[in-house]
C-alpha cells in the first residue's frame, strides 16, 4: 500500500482508461479533451484549464513562463523544497524575483504576507506554493492570502500540485491568475498531466514568448479546437477524465473535507505513537503529515515497508531527518486504519481511535480502491 505524496493508488477504472491508445486527431480524442476540460474548470472554479502532457513541474513551470514577464519584479515566499524549485523556475525566466524564505516547517502568516508586499509597492507578481509537499505545512486560508495580493492589484501565481482537491480554491471568484497541479496527487489519476487552472484574468495576462511546449496560449488555441498542440499522453488523458468523472462523483466539497479529516487522523495516531510532528493547527497541511519519529526514520521506513506499507523520507534539508505519509487521493479509512494497526504494532501503543466519517470514500468509488496490497 502506498501512502507517499504521490503518485497515488488510483481506482480500477482509472487504471484500465491509462491503457487506452487512439488517434489523438480523431473525434473520440477531441471529445476526451473538450469533456476533461469542462470537468476541470468546475473543479478549478476556472475559466480555463490548460491540460499537459508531462508532471506537475511542467504545469508550473509553464505557468511561471507564461503568465510573468522578463523583468517583472516577482515576490517568492518560499518555505520547503518545492518552493525553492518555483524560485528556480521564476530565475530562470529573468525576472526580477524579491525572496522571502521561511525555515522548513514554518509559513507566512496573512500579516507577514501584507508587510513583505508593503516593501515591495513596485512588485507586480506574487508566487508561492500552496502546500509543501516537503513539510507537512500549507497556506491553509489561501483565500485571505490571495485577497491581500489581489487588493494590491498583483498577478497570483499558485503552485498547488500537492494541494488542489484537498482544500477550498476557487480560481475565478478569489482572483487566482493561475494554479497548477499534477494528475498524481489528489487528482487521484496516473502520473502524466499537469493542469493548469486560470481565471478569466489569468486568460488575459498570458505572455506569448514562453517557449512552446510551456506556452498556455498555445495549449489553450489548440484546445479550442478540442485538441493539443503536440502528441499528448492518450491514455493519461483517458485516465485523468475517469477520475476528473469521480472527483465529481465524490463532490469537490467532500473530497477536500475527506482529506482533512484523514490526515487530521493520521496527525492523531502518529502524535500518540511519539512522533514530533512540523507544523502547527493554522498550518497543518491536508495531503503530508510530516514529522520526526520516535525511531529512526529509516528505522520506520523499514518496518512500515515489512507490513507493506510504503511511506516516504524527508527531503531537502530534512532528508533522513523525518518521513512523510501522503493522505491524498483516494486515502480513506480502511487506508489509515491500517497504518494505526501498523503503527501500533512496530511501536506497541494503544491507538484504539476510530477514523472519522468524513474520511470514508463515498461506497460507489470505495469499491473501485485496493488497499490489500
Ligand atoms: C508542491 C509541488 N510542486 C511541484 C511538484 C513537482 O511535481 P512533479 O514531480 O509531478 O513534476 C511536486 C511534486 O511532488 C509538489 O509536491
Amino acid at each position: 500500500m502506498m501512502l507517499i505524496p504521490g503518485p497515488v493508488n488510483v481506482p480500477k477504472s482509472v487504471a484500465l482508461n491509462s491503457t487506452i491508445v487512439v488517434n489523438h486527431r480523431s473525434e473520440k480524442f477531441r471529445n476526451v479533451v473538450a469533456e476533461l476540460e469542462r470537468l476541470m474548470k468546475l473543479a478549478f472554479s476556472s475559466s480555463r484549464v490548460a491540460l499537459l502532457t508531462g508532471s506537475g513541474t511542467l504545469a508550473v513551470e509553464s505557468m511561471v513562463f507564461s503568465l510573468l514577464k522578463k523583468d517583472e519584479k516577482v515576490v517568492v515566499l518560499t518555505y520547503g523544497e518545492f518552493s525553492e524549485r518555483l524560485l528556480d523556475s521564476v530565475v530562470k525566466r529573468g525576472t526580477s524575483p524579491r525572496v522571502y524564505k521561511k525555515p522548513f516547517g514554518d509559513i507566512f502568516s496573512p500579516e507577514e504576507v501584507k508587510s513583505i508586499l508593503d516593501e515591495n509597492k513596485d512588485a507586480t507578481s506574487i508566487a508561492f506554493v500552496h502546500n509543501e509537499t516537503s513539510t507537512g505545512v500549507a497556506f491553509r486560508d489561501l483565500r485571505k492570502i490571495v485577497e491581500i495580493a489581489k487588493g494590491r492589484g498583483l498577478k497570483v501565481l499558485v503552485d498547488s500540485v500537492s494541494g488542489f482537491g484537498a482544500y477550498e480554491a476557487k480560481v475565478n471568484e478569489w482572483g487566482i491568475d493561475a494554479m497548477a497541479t499534477g494528475s498524481q496527487k489528489a487528482l487521484a489519476s496516473v502520473p502524466g498531466m499537469g493542469l493548469v487552472g486560470l481565471s478569466e484574468e489569468g486568460v488575459t495576462n498570458l505572455q506569448d514568448d514562453a517557449p512552446n511546449y510551456l506556452n498556455l496560449k498555445l495549449h489553450l488555441k489548440f484546445q479550442d479546437k478540442r485538441e493539443t498542440p503536440f502528441t499528448p499522453a492518450v491514455g493519461v488523458f483517458f485516465a485523468t477524465l475517469r477520475a476528473a468523472e469521480l472527483l465529481h462523483q465524490e463532490g469537490v466539497e467532500r473530497r477536500w473535507r475527506r482529506h482533512e479529516a484523514c490526515a487530521s487522523y493520521v496527525r492523531k495516531i502518529a502524535e500518540r505513537s511519539g512522533f514530533s510532528l512540523l507544523g502547527n493547527e493554522s498550518n497543518f497541511s491536508n495531503t503530508v503529515v510530516a514529522g520526526f519519529p520516535p525511531i529512526s526514520p529509516k528505522s520506520m521506513i523499514g518496518e512500515l515497508m515489512k507490513r507493506g506499507i510504503e511511506i516516504s523520507g524527508g527531503m531537502g534539508e530534512l532528508r533522513e531527518k523525518v518521513v512523510r505519509i501522503g493522505v491524498l487521493g483516494m486515502v480513506d479509512d480502511r487506508a489509515v486504519s491500517r497504518l494505526r494497526y501498523a503503527l501500533s504494532d512496530i511501536l506497541k501503543v494503544d491507538l484504539s481511535i476510530e477514523p472519522p466519517a468524513e474520511c470514508k470514500l463515498p461506497e460507489s468509488i470505495a469499491q473501485e480502491v485496493d488497499w490489500d496490497n
